[in-house]
């Protein structure tokens, strides 16, 4: 047994490592499964913006349908395309050799990187594409060095280049504005996209939740469950409480 928890002490360092190797700043986002309006725009940008090239193959769509609350025909007339049933499972027509040959990289699936990477990964990456002129695509990104994908997003945010920018860093006690200093490295947008910065923060945040639904749709059911289990027991004490009276009435 000793021998044991000295080996999960010596090889605890490895996944922190693991968890927290680069130094990336990643902005905190708050994953709600319950929010079906938000998880079925998450469906919606997803279809229309990644399964281009990406797909979820574990996944079928009737199933995403369900879990999410879209009426069938719907889900068929606006997130399936092509000659696709809404029973099979979420694949796409590229073929990973083409693909490998025009970005650098194969897309990969996506229908784990929730878990894979997180919400917090995924929300940063989804918003750090910047101008780099000596990509092929003209873009890199903050948090995933050199990557092989384009900035699929950018007529909706915009396009961001990376530079010296005013950054907040804290607020003024008395009259309470904000107090920045120009800082080198930031992200900044340079030419606005059809949506403003916060409308585009949400559309990420929507479709990070509906990945995140993705790589574990249990976890919806689990939710719904816990709340019958919780009612259960508390009708459940209401006999068990008279019970207990009775057999205590005549000892006491
Ligand atoms: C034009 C094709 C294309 C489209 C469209 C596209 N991607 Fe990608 N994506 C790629 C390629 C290629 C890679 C692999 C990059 C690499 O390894 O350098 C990638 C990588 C990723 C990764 C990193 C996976 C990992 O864990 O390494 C995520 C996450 C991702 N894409 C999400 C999305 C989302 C979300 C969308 C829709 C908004 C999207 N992609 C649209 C081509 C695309």
């Amino acid at each position: 047994m000793k021998k044991l928890i000295a080996i999960v002490f010596a090889i605890m360092p490895v996944f922190a490592f693991a968890a927290g190797g680069s130094n990336v700043h990643l902005d905190d986002m708050r994953v709600d499964l319950e929010d079906k309006a938000s998880l079925q725009r998450g469906a919606q940008v997803f279809a229309n913006y990644c399964m281009g090239c990406h797909s979820t193959k574990f996944a079928r769509y009737n199933r995403v349908a369900k879990d999410l609350g879209i009426p069938e025909d719907l889900m068929s007339e606006n997130l399936i395309f092509a000659e696709t049933k809404i029973g099979n499972l979420m694949e796409i027509a590229m073929r990973p050799e083409d693909s490998k040959k025009w970005f650098g990289a194969t897309p990969p699936d996506l229908t784990l990187v929730g878990r894979v990477r997180g919400a917090d990964w995924l929300y940063t990456y989804l918003r750090s594409f910047y101008a780099d002129a000596s990509r092929p695509y003209g873009v890199n990104n903050t948090v995933f060095k050199d990557v092989g994908m384009p900035h699929v997003l950018e007529g909706l945010q915009g396009k961001q280049v990376k530079g010296t920018a005013p950054v907040v860093v804290g607020f003024d006690p008395l009259t309470g504005q904000e107090l920045t200093e120009d800082q080198d490295g930031v992200l900044f947008l340079e030419e606005a996209g059809q949506l403003n910065q916060k409308e585009f923060d949400v559309a990420v945040a929507d479709l990070t939740n509906f990945l995140v639904y993705m790589a574990e749709p249990m976890a919806l059911e689990r939710q719904n469950m816990g709340y019958w289990v919780l009612l259960f027991l508390v009708i459940l004490f209401i006999p068990v409480y008279y019970l207990n009276r009775e057999y205590w009435r005549d000892i006491h």
